[in-house]
Parts: structure tokens; sequence; C-alpha cells
């Protein structure tokens, strides 16, 4: 049963968090790092869209583009020589777009020591075959904390239309002037 707009299934149809949930495993090489032998940031961001890419891609099974990048912490320095792990999965789910909440963990690879060291959240939009935004498969729960996820995503995503919605008209005001 899909429940309306916001993409929820509570029985039957749809695909679960699991089905979509992807993991990338890179190593930090010193093209990777700055000065300081740390992980760049910017590489960073690259390997979570990556990851949060694939995830959308993978539920949606269309062509898919990043909308947002609405948070981005990093808790950690990541270092020359570890591994880092990445891991993606969906949040919340809409008519055609899709949260993804990515997990950064860096590992010793040597002591197997594992650190979060960074977490971020993405909207990705399904496309069609000429580029327009098109629906996308709805989502269903197997948890309480995907339940507890899906209704955070979709607060966010209301906060995140006002803001998108005032830029826009900002941007028409502009264009009439
Ligand atoms: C993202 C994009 C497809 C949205 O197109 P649009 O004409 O604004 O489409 P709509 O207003 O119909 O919105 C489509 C969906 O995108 C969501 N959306 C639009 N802008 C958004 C933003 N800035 N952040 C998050 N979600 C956004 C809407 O909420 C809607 O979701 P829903 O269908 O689940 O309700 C368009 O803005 C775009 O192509 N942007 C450039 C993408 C890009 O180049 N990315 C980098 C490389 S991949």
């Amino acid at each position: 049963m899909r429940g309306g707009d916001d993409g929820v299934s509570t029985r039957g149809g749809g695909r679960s968090v699991k089905e979509s949930a992807s993991e990338m495993i890179q190593l930090v090489l010193p093209n990777d790092t700055n000065l300081l032998g740390h992980l760049l940031g910017g590489r960073m961001m690259h390997w979570i869209d990556l990851v949060g890419a694939v995830v959308a891609n993978r539920h949606s099974r269309r062509p898919i583009v990043t909308a947002s990048m609405e948070a981005l912490d990093f808790y950690a320095p990541v270092l020359l020589g570890n591994l880092v792990i990445l891991k993606g999965y969906l949040t919340f789910v809409g008519r055609t777009s899709m949260e993804v909440g990515v997990e950064v963990y860096a590992e010793n690879g040597l002591s197997g020591e594992r650190v979060l060291a960074s977490r971020a959240i993405l909207t990705y939009v399904a496309l069609d075959d000429v580029g327009k935004p098109t629906p996308v498969p709805s989502l269903f729960f197997e948890s309480e904390a995907e339940r507890g996820r899906f209704d955070e995503g979709r607060e966010r995503r209301r906060i995140q239309l006002e803001r998108v919605k005032k830029v826009k008209a900002a941007r028409a005001e502009k264009e009439d002037s």
C-alpha cells in the first residue's frame, strides 16, 4: 500500500532500504591528501556523492542527478593509508526525489581500529528519458529506526523546499525587473 506522494509503503509494493543500501571502500593514497597527510575534504565529498548516487540509482533504476547536499559534518581526520568505508542508505523518498544518508568510517589497516569520520545527507532526483523528474518506487520500512529516519527526512524536505521556493521566487523577481 502506497501512502501518497511521500513514498511511504506500509505493506507490499515499493522497495526496502536494504535493497539499495550500498558500501564503497577506498584506500587513501598520497594524491588524496593535503600537506598534513589528511584526506582532502573535496575528495571525501566526491566519494560521498558517488555512494549516494549508487543508492539512488539502485532504488529508482533510473538516471539520477544530485539536487542537494543538505548536511556534511567532519568528525575526525582521515589519514594517508587509512581505509575509508562509505555506507549509504535511503532515509526518505518523495515522489521523484530520494534522500540518502552516508556514514563514513576511517579504518586503520594495521590495527583494524575504525572511527566515524563523517556524515552527510544528500538528495537525488530520478529523471525520465527526456531529463525530467520522474516518479520513483515507494519505500517500505523493516524497522522503527527506518521509520524514524523517514519522518526526520520528511521534515528536512519541508524546510528545504521552503528555502528552494524563496530562491526561485527571488530569481523570478530579478528576471522580471
Ligand atoms: C534537481 C532538478 C532535477 C529539480 O528540477 P525541478 O524542475 O526543480 O523539478 P521539480 O520542482 O519538479 O522537483 C522535483 C523534485 O526535486 C526536489 N527538489 C528540487 N530542488 C531541490 C533541492 N534544491 N533540494 C532538494 N530537493 C529538491 C523536489 O522536492 C521534487 O521532489 P519530489 O518529486 O519528491 O516532491 C533540477 O533542479 C536540476 O536538474 N538541477 C541540477 C542537477 C545537477 O546538475 N546536479 C549536479 C550533477 S549530478
